[in-house]
């Protein structure tokens, strides 16, 4: 691998004991895909940050790693946990114990100490204070399968699917190795697939077209995705739900994705309203669902606004209608209203955190759960949960 002074400088520790380890293991990987060079990022985000996820190893590298005086190098957000730090009892049917209470807190504070700001999603994007360091056409280093789907194919910042120590020592380092995503060639997509249909996709549509998508393509390269995304909250999904069923790091969306997308493709898969119909049937709810859960990723405001107006014209809910969201999103949809107006229709807001990276598995593996969210059915029911894929507009008519 071509390596600049500066890189030779930081491996040979010049830089920091900690600096020239992390630039180390970033240069190992890149030449074990055969990456030529590396390339210096603008921003990073950690995926891996829930106790529940990495467990004591997880906290004693990351411990270990801040006690070794490792600080990162460019602005850096990290996933959720596993609780909500202002309110850990308010996830449903769950009981956080001393021991995830104990290792949780010392997996923030090692990363606090890092210089890693807890932002606590996977939905970075949505992020004011991203919008103001993170440009168009600049290279980062993302760990969150769903947060580099949209940053590829929506934001337009180039980013491989790191692992999440591996976007942490990118963060350190400045640098991760180019490859894939990272060079122009590699984003052209090599197939296309169009869905016809006469009517927008809703956010349980699009993530079960993801994963049609994601089942049925065969390379790594991107495809092109033609159909019609019923707005912002279907398009997360669709992208969560292609990060989730295959190792893809951004589709080609006409009209969406900020590239030029050429026009020749290995093939072309047409995609009916029929196949869509059959997998939404065989994903359903498994029975009348005690939990409504919508935000994995992380809700957006655009989800709260449809969720209120379906809301609105059915009425009060019999069952309890969870959204995880983001701590910042949450205080600006507070401000807005949004909060109190859904609180009154017993909406339970959980932040920080999601059903699927707290204990929640652990305790509600009797309860039938319906979601909008591909990513959400998909880790649910491996974890044994009974779960099922439904619109917004029906989950919200099946809870009366
Ligand atoms: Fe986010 Fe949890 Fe889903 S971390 S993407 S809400 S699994």
């Amino acid at each position: 691998m071509h390596l600049t002074r500066e890189e030779e400088r930081i491996l040979a520790g010049e830089l920091g004991w900690a600096k020239a380890r992390a630039l180390e293991v970033i240069v190992k990987v890149g030449e074990a895909v055969g990456a030529e060079k590396l390339v210096k990022i603008s921003h990073a985000h950690v995926s891996g940050a829930s106790y529940m996820t990495i467990g004591e190893a997880g906290r004693r590298f990351l411990e270990e790693l801040a006690k070794a005086g490792a600080r990162v190098e460019v602005p850096t957000t990290v996933n959720p946990v596993s609780y909500d730090i202002e309110d850990p009892e308010s996830i449903p049917y769950t009981r956080i114990d001393s021991k995830v209470l104990k290792g949780q807190q010392a997996i923030m504070k090692a990363l606090e100490s890092m210089g890693v700001k807890l932002t606590l999603t996977c939905t970075p994007y949505y992020l004011d204070e991203l919008k103001r360091v993170v440009k168009q056409g600049e290279h980062v280093a993302w760990g969150e399968s769903n947060a580099v789907a949209y940053a590829n194919s929506v934001l337009g910042v180039w980013t491989n699917r790191e692992g999440g120590p591996l976007a942490l020592l990118a963060a350190i380092a400045g640098r991760t190795y180019y490859y894939g995503p990272h060079v122009p060639e590699w984003r052209r997509p090599v197939a296309a697939f169009r869905l016809s249909r006469y009517k927008p996709l809703d956010s349980a549509e699009a993530g079960v077209l993801g994963y049609i998508v994601a089942r049925e393509h065969k390379s790594e390269r991107p495809p092109l995705v033609d159909a019609w995304f019923g707005g912002e909250g279907p398009l997360k999904e669709f992208l969560a739900a292609i990060g989730t069923a295959s190792n893809l790091a951004m589709a080609y969306i006409p009209g969406i994705t900020p590239l030029e997308p050429g026009n020749e493709f290995e093939e072309v898969i047409d995609l009916s309203e029929e196949d869509l119909k059959r997998e939404m049937e065989r994903l359903a709810p498994p029975g009348k669902p005690e939990i409504i859960y919508i935000g994995c990723p992380h809700s957006s405001t655009h989800e709260l606004r449809e969720l209120l107006l379906a809301l609105k014209s059915r009425g009060k809910p019999k069952v309890e209608i969870v959204v995880s969201i983001s701590r910042g999103l949450f205080t600006k949809a507070l401000k807005e209203g949004l909060v109190d107006a859904l609180r009154s229709y017993r909406v339970r807001f959980i932040k920080d955190t999601c059903l699927i990276v707290s204990p929640f598995s652990k305790y509600g593996k009797d309860v039938v759960i319906a979601t909008n969210s591909y990513k959400a059915y998909h880790y649910l029911s491996r974890k044994g949960v009974k779960v099922g894929i439904a619109s917004i507009k029906d989950m919200v008519a099946m809870a009366l």
